[in-house]
């Protein structure tokens, strides 16, 4: 049995939820797409931590033990970069000329702190839109996954709910159709439906995505599609307060980054 748990937000999730789990964490806009973006550029490492003083002594200390400029320093409060800082948090300057073989200690308001609970589970994995195939494919093979939304400032929001639907839908199919010993596959849905089990959170998330990105249920998803949703999201609707649209239009790149970042922490 297969069993996929989603939290809307970190609280809801209890420490004996990771045990033997691998985690996935979720902040599409803007943390987790960053911390994609940032592996896709070539950074060495990236380091979650929760608070700015930390950021600061952890890169002294790095730099004493890999050389100075060979540690870099993101993240933002309110959505804007910290002053000091080399990078705020922004997903497209993260860039290979920027980051590439740097180690990237990030400080940012939910998604290093949902990081940071996630850490008893046994693989703990990042997810964005950007590599949400990727990630699947990852999870294929595990029986045990807990996916944890960062939120915002402990509120639910839709954008990181909408991706873990996506994930759900998209793993709820392959274990469907890897897993069935039916012949007649397309006759057997409830049965292999059986197989694997989520909660009730990871339901309504699929539903949200399905809703949205499926036709005659198949999925159907678009750029566009998922700009005009992360316009709609509360975390969409901070970015475009601050004049960061051009965040949502990377974060919303589905699928175009081939890589799971793994934080060890
Ligand atoms: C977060 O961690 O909450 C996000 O990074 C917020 C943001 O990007 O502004």
């Amino acid at each position: 049995m297969i069993s996929i748990n989603v939290y809307p937000l970190p609280s809801y999730a209890q420490d004996e939820d990771l045990t033997d789990s691998v985690a996935v964490v979720i902040d599409v806009l803007r943390a987790t797409t960053v911390i994609v973006s940032a592996f896709a550029g070539g950074v060495k490492d990236v380091i979650p931590v929760l608070d700015i003083e930390q950021a600061r002594q952890q890169k002294e200390l790095l730099e004493k033990k890999y050389g100075k400029g060979s540690v870099l320093l993101g993240g933002e409060r309110k959505g804007i970069p910290i002053a000091g800082f080399d990078l705020g948090n922004s997903p497209q300057h993260f860039t290979s000329e920027k980051i590439a073989d740097k180690i990237l200690i990030l400080t940012t308001t939910n998604g290093t702190v949902a990081l940071h609970a996630a850490k008893k589970a046994r693989n703990l994995y990042v997810a964005g839109l950007v590599n949400a195939q990727a990630v699947v494919e990852r999870l294929k093979n595990e029986n045990k996954i807990a996916i944890f939304c960062a939120g915002t400032d402990g509120e639910i929001t839709e954008e990181d709910l909408l991706l873990a639907g996506c994930l759900v839908s998209r793993l709820s199919r392959n274990f469907r159709q890897d897993q069935c010993q039916n012949q007649y596959q397309n006759q057997c849905r409830n049965q292999c439906r059986n197989q694997c089990q989520w909660n009730h959170h990871a339901e309504t998330a699929k539903q949200l995505w399905e809703n949205r990105f499926f036709i005659d249920n198949n999925e159907s998803v678009s750029e566009s599609g998922l700009i005009e949703f992360l316009y709609q999201s509360r975390g969409g609707k901070n970015l475009i307060m601050l004049g960061l649209e051009a965040d949502i239009a990377v974060a919303a790149k589905i699928d175009s980054i081939d890589l799971v970042p793994e934080i060890h922490l």
